[in-house]
């Protein structure tokens, strides 16, 4: 039977390689034969202070990125949070019935309060409820997450099980499903940690448009150490990091690799994995500045994907609404 999938990204920083092992190729799978919905959730980037004249082309620039990737606007909804109003509203409700101490002890709320501190906003608390208004308005059984996810996603559970206890039933309780490989796309500076959408050193991350020449240079550059054996080994995140992206655009084995670059160093190696990451992202970089060039199409894209939000939210709202006796 079909599932409905949600997911969501903020429009912040670029799209790594990262991003696209361990999130959108998973999204292209489940599309082929689930209900998917994607939104760029904007009002969750809004917890941290945002440029707005960078801020405003993000939106597209991921939407636009997405579709370049081959998540399709015909078979999926892509849309954009903000724009389905039934979000905040659902938001609210759920905010009457989520303690404080719930917010307060997850921990991505603690950690942004230490980096942000000049910042720490009613929102950036509210951040983890919102996100189950997401999901909840949708009815989700399924909901693809990074494992930083993981605790948010059980409010989310919680909230679900709560109104449904107090109200009759209403939501689905809605599964995480935490893919394991995008979880070891590890940082190209750092192989200790996660390759991240907004690293301030640039050579850490690659993102999806990042041009060919660029992207030789960061695995040129990418820390490994000196033992010059291509051979994954957990103590030595570097080569094995390399050898977990080079599988994942190729499709390889990690045998297969140890035996093809057995006999050469990591130099020979490092130019191989460049070429792999380049060949599959030099068509998405085309398809995306195609999709750019056209405003238009992307803007009805995004219209369309709006409508159809809006219809399923809408029905799921009216009937909180009921159940709470608002008139
Ligand atoms: N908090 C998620 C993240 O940063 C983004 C998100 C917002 C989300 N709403 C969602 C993810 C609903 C899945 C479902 O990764």
């Amino acid at each position: 039977m079909k599932k409905r999938i949600y997911s969501g990204t903020q429009p912040t920083g670029i799209i790594t390689i990262g991003n696209y092992l361990g999130a959108i190729k998973n999204w292209l799978l489940l599309q082929k034969d689930n209900d998917c919905i994607f939104s760029i959730v904007d009002l969750h980037a809004l917890t941290i202070k945002q440029n707005p004249e960078e801020f405003k082309d993000k939106s597209l620039s991921f939407l636009a990125q997405y579709i370049a990737c081959g998540l399709s606007p015909e078979k999926s909804i892509l849309y954009v949070q903000s724009h389905v109003l039934e979000h905040t509203a659902l938001c609210w409700l759920l905010n009457c019935m989520t303690y404080i101490g719930e917010c307060n002890r997850m921990t991505q709320f603690k950690d942004k309060s230490k980096k942000h501190e000049d910042n720490i906003n009613m929102g950036l608390m509210d951040y983890p409820v919102l996100m189950a208004a997401d999901i909840l308005l949708y009815k989700t059984d399924l909901v693809p997450i990074g494992i930083d996810q993981k605790q948010h996603l059980e409010l989310a559970r919680n909230l679900a099980e709560r109104f449904n206890a107090r109200y009759g039933d209403t939501f689905t309780v809605p599964d995480g499903f935490i893919p394991t490989v995008g979880a070891k796309i590890k940082s190209l500076q750092n192989p200790e940690s996660k390759m991240s959408k907004s690293d301030s050193n640039e050579n850490a991350s690659v993102g999806i448009l990042d041009t060919p020449d660029m992207i030789l240079k960061k695995f040129k550059r990418a820390v490994t150490d000196s033992e010059n054996k291509v051979c994954y080994d957990e103590n030595r995140p570097g080569i094995s990091n390399l050898i977990n992206i080079y599988c994942g655009f190729t499709g390889c084995s990690r045998e297969d690799v140890e035996k093809q670059f057995s006999d050469g160093g990591y130099g020979k190696f490092k130019l191989a994995v460049a070429d792999a990451v380049i060949s599959v992202l030099e068509p998405i970089q085309k398809e995306y500045a195609k999709i750019m060039n056209d405003k238009k199409y992307l803007l009805n894209v995004i219209k369309e994907g709006d409508e159809k939000a809006r219809n399923i939210a809408s029905k799921t709202l009216r009937e909180v609404y009921d159940k709470m006796g608002i008139v």
